[in-house]
Parts: C-alpha cells; structure tokens; sequence
C-alpha cells in the first residue's frame, strides 16, 4: 500500500528525518513511536504531502507520487496532531465544510458524514457547536473529517493524546472499526500499551531515524514489552524527549 524510500527533512540544520524507509501493506495498522522531537509529525507531513521532502519518494500502490499530488489527496486521510476544526460551527456544519475541500458532491458527502459521525460515536451531537464539545469529542470529530473521502490509508498523529480514558477508549473502538474495515492505518502515540493492543508492526523512531521495525509481537518477545524495547532503543524513558 505504502512504501517511503529514503525520504528526509531538515529545519535548518537539524535533520529531523534521516533517510526513512519501509513499507507498509494492505490493512496493516503500524505504530509510530518515538521520544518528542524524534520526527514523527515530520514523518508524517512528508507521507501526506502537506510537507516537502528534501529527498527520497513515497509511493502509493507501487507508484510514485509528487508532493500535492491528487492521487495522494484522494487516497490518504490525515487526522493532525492539533485538532483543525471551526469551533463556531456545528459538528455536521464542519463535516460538510472538509468534504467540499475533497470536492464530494452534497449527496454523496451527507451519506459519508452520517457513516463518519456514527463510526465516531457523535450522531447524536451533530448539531452542537464544535466549542461546546470536550478535548476527546473534537479529537473523534477530527477523525470523522478525515474519513469523508474514504481514503484506503490513514495517518494518525497521535489521535489519543490528552484525553481522559473513557474518551480515549472510545477512540481506540474507533480506530479498531477502522482496522475491521480494512484500512491501512500509520499512527503516532505515546502510550505503549495502545500500540501493543492495536498494532500489526511498529517503528521506532529517534533523532530522525529508525531503531526498529518489527512485529509487536518479535518486540514483545525480545524486550518484553513495547516499552522495554522503547527505552532500550532509544535509550531514553518514555517520558524523556529528543530536543537534542
Ligand atoms: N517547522 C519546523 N521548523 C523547524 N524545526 C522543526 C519544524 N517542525 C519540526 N521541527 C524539528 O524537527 C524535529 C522533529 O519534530 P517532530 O515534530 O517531527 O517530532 P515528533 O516526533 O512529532 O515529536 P512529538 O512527540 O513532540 O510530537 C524537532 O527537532 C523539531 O524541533
Ligand atoms: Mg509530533
């Protein structure tokens, strides 16, 4: 499905990625971790286009494709690490508002907004204003504006992070419908746990390069668990970060 060739970044002269690659199949959920600073979001942005790489390619399917491409807008879905919604308007409102910026004609939007709100567990708070809602219902909201084009590859940055667990929870059901679904899912978090629950594979990544790719289950018989094998890597605790 995806497959990121030796792709890098640098912000002056900081290399916040270092020639990453590896690829990822059909319907597997992949775990990104990493310390803060280690070039995840960077990583990110690079995949979904909304940043440049300095080199290296991704390819979608086997083939190719360039920075903004519509091939990349149209099969990729990007839940961003900061919430992006109008917190004047409704949730339906805001819904309607992404899936024009995807070009989705009104019948068909309405019928991927409904999917998307149930999926998230906020059909019933449709027409509540966005600033009404809790730090978890703006992140599960943020999901459903990334599902409305159906995209066959989702990248999320770190969805979970900052909400209480009954809301991360009920995000975590949500990227598990997602997995049931078949989607291919590459997604940042912190917690250890979540990653070794949801995920097929994952990499970890630090000062912009990556220590491990492998089986949850490899890592877990080696290292006991994720963050054994996150804190011997990386040499780090999990709460340490990167800003070297
Ligand atoms: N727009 C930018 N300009 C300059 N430096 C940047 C920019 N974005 C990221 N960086 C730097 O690149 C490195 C990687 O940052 P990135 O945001 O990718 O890390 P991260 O792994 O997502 O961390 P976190 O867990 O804190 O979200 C950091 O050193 C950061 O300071
Ligand atoms: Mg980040």
């Amino acid at each position: 499905m995806l497959e990121v060739e030796q792709l890098s970044k640098r912000y002056g002269d900081r290399l916040a990625v270092n020639a990453i690659s590896f690829t990822i199949a059909a319907g597997e959920t992949v775990g990104l971790l990493g310390p803060n600073g280690a070039g995840k979001t960077t990583a990110i942005a690079l995949i979904s286009g909304i940043a440049r790489a300095d080199s290296g390619h991704v390819s979608l399917g086997g083939v190719r494709v360039r920075q903004g491409a519509n091939e990349l807008k149209r099969r990729v879905g990007l839940v961003p690490q900061d919430p992006a919604l109008y917190d004047e308007l409704s949730a339906w409102a805001n819904l309607q508002l992404f899936g024009g910026l995807y070009g989705l004609r009104a019948d068909a939007l309405r019928a991927r907004a409904e999917d998307a709100l149930a999926l998230v567990g906020l059909a019933g708070r449709r027409h509540e204003r966005v600033k009404t809602f809790s730090g978890g219902m703006k992140r599960r909201l943020n999901i459903a504006g990334a599902l409305l084009h159906d995209p066959d590859l989702m990248l999320l940055d770190e969805p979970t992070v900052g909400v209480d667990p009954q809301s991360r929870n009920a995000i975590f059901e949500n990227l598990e419908a997602l997995k049931r679904r078949g989607k291919t899912l590459l997604y940042t978090t912190h917690y250890m746990e979540e990653a070794e629950r949801l995920c097929d594979r994952v990499l970890i990544l630090d000062r912009g390069q990556i220590l491990a790719n492998d089986s949850v289950a490899n890592l877990v018989r080696q290292y006991r668990n994720l963050e054994g094998a996150f804190m011997q890597l990386t040499g780090r605790a999990l709460r340490d970060g990167a800003d070297t």
